[in-house]
């Protein structure tokens, strides 16, 4: 077989199945009994040193790795590989007593007490050298131990800090991105209510009782924030790549976060991996949505983007920080398990291994409950998931989770949009592009989550929601992407502004008004309870009739485009409401307000059909069906989301359930909740 994708590594070439172990907070005694609860478990791999610098320096000149080096070893013996963390995301509590400085101050200018966890200030010097020197220590104690898999770095990095450090730091990045103050002061409009600088010492960073009358400003340091926490990362992934060269490094990432830009994180990392809790009352397509836009994080140039990543993180049970921490149901766990395969992990992964006795996460789930034993439900139905992980083999790692469509979600943009005074305040960024990705998924057609840096040229279609911030070559290569025939989809309150929010003259959508052909001359903002209508001129394929509409009304001329619907409402009924415009081989459209679901339902399947975009399979309400392949080899997942039997029909041809072995053709009943996992013969 060939796989489209290498194994995260070598030495394991199985679905990675076990999750976050924390032997610091338990006895010897304890831990032998871990072991042989792993084997029972069939746990293969421990995220192990999380939260442990304490525990391994517990003095600034006194190192205790004997604890470490026992956990690593009865790891290994017992046949479990290790995803060794750095600890920096829980600095001791000796570091911020000796240097102050560490800890993070906010945006209200109140430096934080020790406490809690990633509370450190990203440009602290002596955070940094700590942080390099504890990695330094692990990696060339384990650099040759058996048990070593993994760089698992820091924790779920995120936030900013407000400190002097930070800002002095931020006012040297600014040096370099703009070079002169004149610059500055012309990109981020600064002649507004007179915030011209003329010092560099004046640019202080945002904050609640200062700075936050210039846009430009807030999303700069956002962008300088993230690198930030990226540098960071990268100030320990450079020791750790230095002595254990053959050795991935990764972070666990946390889907939609709005700190982090992770795709520029995603270069940096050999493998994306990320935690990943949805509520019980959640959709499950906000779930599948977040496991597509890590799997597209990674990039390679002249590739269609996306990689596989690990799932690194989920409850096997119950969480204990939403407000109501509902149990999985029964079959659940395995479910949404497979969910994230589907969607393109190579692993399963669960916090926590043990429920401590005590600290604030007592309470959260575990594979070994407080009952200390394995006949928990909990227990047993990660023990079974495990066996038929492994009863996969390594047949479906690496391989690709394809798609025609794109969207495009970009972090630069939610920034920008976030801190832009009107013409709504909550801009619903997320939503809007969730609301798009939705009408594809319920009809089982795949879609890549990708950024303004993905080359358009492997996909159809390509949708860009709410695409306020436009960088003029972005919109060059769009333009590229509909002459040779692809559909080009954006919405109400895109191109509005560029990457330093200075808003473009000439009239909306900016640079992609051109393509579009149209041009927006006002856009109404819709109080709650307010609606307008899409009115259909003709039927787009099942697109008809009318539709309700509301939030947002684009008030818009089409000037070369066609147009395929009008507003029923309001002083601006009968104007354009979407349009069609057709620009070399291919045709971009134009959606001027936030439509109900159905209509996009309707519109992304007369698209669709028209682009030549199959579904996966056509199955019932509440039936996913996604496809992995390796180079000549693929997969099917059919997963039942509803707690009732489901009937699914396969297309004529023959099938191999990949757990049992067994030939299947025609329809699958499923139970509720059930999985079916098939290779495409
Ligand atoms: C995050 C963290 C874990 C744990 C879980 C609890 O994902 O990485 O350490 O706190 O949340 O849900
Ligand atoms: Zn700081």
């Amino acid at each position: 077989m060939e796989r489209t994708f290498p194994l995260v590594n070598e030495k394991l070439p199985r679905f990675l199945h076990g999750g976050d172990y924390n032997p610091e907070q338990w006895t010897p005694e304890v831990w032998q009994e871990d072991m042989r609860l792993m084997k029972l478990a069939n746990v293969n791999v421990a995220s192990v040193g999380i939260f442990s610098w304490v525990s391994l320096q517990p003095a600034p000149d006194r190192y205790e790795f004997g604890w470490l080096d026992t956990i690593m070893d009865s790891l290994a013996v017992n046949g479990v590989y290790a995803a060794l963390a750095t600890p920096s995301a829980a600095h001791p509590a000796w570091l911020s007593h000796l240097h102050p400085e560490v800890l993070r101050v906010d945006a209200s200018g109140r430096r934080h007490a020790h406490g809690n966890r990633v509370n450190f200030c990203p440009n602290s010097t002596v955070y940094r050298e700590a942080c390099a020197d504890i990695a330094r220590r692990l990696s060339e104690r384990y650099k040759d131990h058996p048990a070593l898999l993994l760089w698992h770095v820091s924790n779920e990095y995120s936030g900013y800090c407000y400190c002097e450090k930070c800002a002095s730091a931020f006012r040297k990045w600014l040096r370099a991105r703009y070079g002169s103050l004149d610059e500055l002061n012309k990109r981020w409009w600064t002649a507004f209510w007179g915030h011209t600088y003329t010092d560099w010492l004046q640019v202080e960073p945002p904050c609640d009782h200062g700075e936050r009358s210039i846009p430009a400003l807030i999303v700069d340091y956002s962008r300088f924030g993230n690198q930030s926490l990226l540098d960071c990362y990268l100030n320990e992934a450079r020791v750790l790549r230095d002595v254990t060269p053959g050795v991935p490094v990764t972070t666990n990432m946390m889907g939609t976060c709005y700190t982090t830009d992770y795709r520029q994180w995603a270069p940096h990392v050999d493998v994306i991996a990320w935690d990943c809790y949805p509520s019980l009352r959640g959709d499950i397509a906000w779930t599948a949505f977040n496991h597509d836009l890590m799997y597209g994080l990674k990039c390679a140039p002249g590739a269609p983007a996306g990689q596989p990543f690990l799932l690194m993180e989920q409850t096997p049970s119950t969480q204990n920080w939403q407000t109501i921490n509902a149990l999985k149901r029964p079959g659940q766990m395995r479910l949404w398990s497979y969910l994230a395969v589907a969607h393109g992990s190579d692993s399963v992964m669960y916090f926590q291994w043990r429920r401590g006795r005590g600290g604030c996460e007592k309470l959260h789930g575990a594979v070994v409950e407080h009952a200390g034993h394995e006949s928990t439900r909990v227990f047993q139905e990660v023990s079974a998931l495990g066996q038929e992980l492994a009863l996969l083999e390594d047949h479906v790692l690496g391989a690709a989770v394809e798609a025609r469509v794109a969207i495009i979600f970009d972090w630069e943009n939610w920034w920008t949009l976030e801190n832009t005074s009107g013409p709504i305040r909550d801009k619903k960024y997320c939503e809007t592009v969730f609301k798009h990705y939705r009408a594809l998924w319920r009809r089982n057609v795949p879609a890549a989550i990708v950024g303004t840096d993905a080359d358009l040229s492997a996909y159809s279609i390509v949708i860009a929601p709410m695409l306020y911030m436009v960088r003029r070559d972005w919109a060059e290569k769009v333009e590229r992407f509909v002459q040779a025939g692809g559909r080009f989809v954006t919405t109400c309150l895109s191109g509005w502004v560029d990457e330093t929010d200075l808003a473009y003259p000439g009239g909306y959508p900016g640079p992609l008004r051109r393509v579009t052909g149209v041009w927006v001359e006002e856009t109404d903002a819709l109080f709650e309870d307010q609606r307008n209508r899409i009115i259909m001129k003709h039927p787009f394929g099942p697109c008809r009739g009318e539709y309700v509409c509301g939030r947002l009304c684009d008030l818009m001329h089409a000037e070369t485009a066609t147009v395929l619907a009008t507003y029923g409402e309001d002083f601006y009924a009968g104007w354009p409401a979407l349009t069609e415009s057709q620009f070399g081989d291919g045709y971009a459209y134009y959606i001027g307000t936030d439509p109900e679901p159905d209509f996009l339902l309707h519109f992304c399947r007369t698209l669709c059909a028209d682009a030549g975009v199959p579904p996966v399979l056509e199955g019932p309400a509440g039936v996913e069906v996604r496809r992995r392949s390796q180079k000549d080899r693929s997969f099917l997942f059919i997963l039942n989301h509803s707690d009732d039997v489901a009937r699914v029909n396969l297309p004529d041809r023959r099938y191999k359930d990949m757990l049992t072995g067994q030939d299947v053709t025609g329809t699958v009943a499923l139970p509720g909740f059930d999985v079916r996992i098939v290779e495409e013969l």
